[in-house]
């Protein structure tokens, strides 16, 4: 049995905010921190309202949906983590602030068998032990959007981090939060990504030259492929920001054309088309 009680969720976005709901619904004391006071808010809101959402459509009760949120606290406070037994950062890929977050989280977390988790998709975990001083305790613990639906969890140690680590963040992921464990080296990008990224990759490339229509490229996968969303619809849900940071820390790792970003990927980025999460991404959600 895992002996984690106390998580901590740095970053309430859309996996934060996704992270942080399926350890409440654990019936784990769940702290999220987040930099203002509006992001704290919007984080609760994004989490409340997936709650109110999942209560609504009978996949949880209404007491386990009150519970849940009792579970939850928020914070602008890093300190207030102190305590915690894990603490998973869910914030943007950028890997200068992960690791900043990391010797903050060395400092700030007391105990010494706390894990410290990113959810990273593709900045080494290396790096983020690193910035502590005890980097047998730090792994990569990726979870998938929408993360209450989708059942993996990739654990990802670094070449410090100790087997009882591993060990525990897989028992925890198991018999708490109820997910599947699949295990990769800390290479950009891991196991699901190397593979998911090229691919979406080549949808939009596909889509930039004008080959086919958006509905085509994306129908010719669901029908054709039975997946369950075409490449550019799950480009948007992932995110174009978030998916053009991995592509971009891949390819800074790997230096093959394939993880390099299309230019209209990068020019919807800059125009703020950043996909579900706007309003407007390959499609208008709004
Ligand atoms: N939170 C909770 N539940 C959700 C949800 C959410 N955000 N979104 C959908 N669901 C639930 C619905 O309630 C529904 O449950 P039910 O079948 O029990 O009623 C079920 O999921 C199916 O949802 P819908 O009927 O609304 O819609 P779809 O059938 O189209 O499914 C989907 C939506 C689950 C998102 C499905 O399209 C899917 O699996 N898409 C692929 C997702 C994927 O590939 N994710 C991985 C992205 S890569 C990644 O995250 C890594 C990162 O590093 C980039």
């Amino acid at each position: 049995m895992t002996d984690i009680q106390r998580v901590g969720v740095i970053g309430g976005g859309l996996m934060g905010a996704g992270i942080a709901e399926v350890n409440a619904r654990a019936g784990l004391d769940v702290i999220v921190s987040e930099v203002s006071d509006d992001a704290a808010d919007a984080a609760r809101d994004r989490i409340h309202g997936s709650l109110d959402r999942g209560a609504k459509k009978g996949k949880l009760s209404e007491d386990d949906r009150d519970a849940a949120k009792a579970h939850l606290r928020f914070t602008t406070a890093l300190d207030d983590l102190a305590d915690r037994d894990l603490v998973v950062e869910a914030v943007a890929e950028n890997a200068e602030l992960k690791a900043s977050i990391f010797g903050e989280l060395d400092r700030v977390v007391q105990s010494r068998q706390a894990i410290l988790a990113s959810n990273t998709s593709s900045i080494p975990i290396a790096k983020l032990a690193a910035a502590t001083d005890r980097p047998q305790q730090v792994l990569g613990v990726h979870f998938f959007n929408p993360v209450p639906v989708m059942k993996l969890v990739e654990l990802v140690p670094s070449l410090v981090t100790s087997e009882e680590t591993v060990t525990r963040a897989r028992t925890f992921a198991a018999e708490k939060l109820g997910k599947e464990t699949i295990r990769a080296q800390d290479r950009a990008g891991f196991v699901v990504n190397a593979l998911l990224v090229p691919y979406l990759l080549s949808g939009v490339r596909m889509y930039e030259s004008g080959f086919a229509s958006a509905e085509d490229i994306d129908q010719g996968m669901v029908l054709g492929c039975a997946h369950p969303m075409g490449p550019l619809t799950l480009a948007d849900l992932v995110g174009l920001d978030t998916l053009k940071s991995i592509a971009d820390s891949m390819y800074d790792e790997y230096k093959e054309p394939l993880y390099a970003a299309p230019p209209l990927l990068q020019r919807m980025v800059d125009a703020g088309l950043m996909g579900k999460k706007s309003g407007h991404g390959f499609y208008d959600y709004r």
